[in-house]
């Protein structure tokens, strides 16, 4: 079993969850409380979150997580949850707003 921290903006929430799971998919079946999300296909980026502990044992991020993060939060540590199967342990972090897709952000001009 995998330990998983969610700390949200309606707590903290600490489950075992079983390998390989995917926390949107379990978060659909009510069997992880707390974690917000929405399209779990990778386009809404409702269900990014932080990455407190963890990271160096997640893959590196996909297509769909570059287009909905963006350079910048992939840098600050956020991930797409609905797009990742746990292997080991992990702590995340989702902030009170959700994160605005990085397609969809305006482009200012320097
Ligand atoms: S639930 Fe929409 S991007 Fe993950």
């Amino acid at each position: 079993m995998i330990k998983v921290t969610l700390r949200g903006p309606n707590g903290t929430f600490e489950q075992e969850v079983p390998e390989n799971s995917n926390l949107v998919v379990l978060a659909g079946l009510k069997k992880f409380p707390g974690l917000r999300y929405s399209c779990g296909m990778g386009r809404c980026g409702k269900c990014a979150s932080r990455v407190v502990r963890g990271a160096e044992h997640l893959p590196p991020p996909d297509w769909k997580e570059e287009r909905v993060l963006g350079e910048d939060k992939l840098q600050e540590g956020y991930r797409l949850m609905c797009q990742l199967y746990l292997t080991h342990d992990l702590e995340i972090a989702q902030d009170k707003v959700p994160i605005v897709p990085a397609y969809r952000r305006v482009r200012q001009k320097v």
